[in-house]
């Protein structure tokens, strides 16, 4: 009877902490634009632009970025106004100093500062978001012979962000397979 009631109690821990990590998994993560500095206008001193910044990086869909900024806004726009820097039509507009954007799809998006000049001097960012297959820990194993890693696209090294999602997802299987385990031993 007690080992009963500590199986069960095993199997509710697992199931608590396979759901957390889902829930996790699908809350996605967060990058700071700009890290410290966050949005604004750059001097010219900083190790490197958003562009640099945004191609260490990769992105999946349900990411966030955080934008933190003071006297200024962020606008998602096109491709042409991204290129011409230019304000007048943008798809969205954030202005509260505090903006949080989740992408919805994969592929381009296009951020500016809507204040004058801001965007000229380099204050825009394009951010590549990872298409499902491509993502490191949702595509399946790659194939003997071949590059590990998926993405061997034209935006660089993988970074610690994948890391983590793999590591996050293979602990999640090892849970996930533990609750089969358990529930095949003790149901
Ligand atoms: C900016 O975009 C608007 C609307 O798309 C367009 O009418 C205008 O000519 C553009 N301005 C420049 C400088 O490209």
């Amino acid at each position: 009877m007690a080992s009963t009631s500590k199986a069960f109690n095993n199997f509710l821990f697992s199931a608590v902490l396979a759901a957390s990590m889902a829930a996790v998994l699908a809350a996605g993560f967060q990058f700071e634009v700009g890290e410290k500095r966050g949005w604004k206008l750059p001097t010219g001193n900083e190790p490197e632009t958003y562009n640099e910044w945004a191609a260490k990086n990769r992105f999946h869909i349900g990411d966030t970025v955080h934008f933190k900024y003071e006297k200024d806004s962020v606008l998602v726009v096109n491709s042409a106004d991204y290129l011409n820097c230019n304000t007048s039509n943008p798809i969205s507009k954030f202005e509260d100093g505090n903006t949080v954007f989740q992408f919805d799809r994969s592929g381009l998006f296009y951020f500016i500062s809507g204040q004058p000049g801001h965007c000229r001097s380099g204050q825009r960012l394009i951010i590549r978001v990872m298409h499902p297959v491509e993502a490191p820990g949702l595509a399946p194993s790659p194939a003997p012979g071949r590059d590990s890693g998926g993405d061997s696209g034209e935006w660089g090294t993988p970074s610690k962000n994948s890391t983590t999602r793999v590591s996050a997802v293979s602990c999640f299987m090892t849970v996930f397979i533990g609750l089969f385990v358990m529930l095949y031993l003790f149901m």
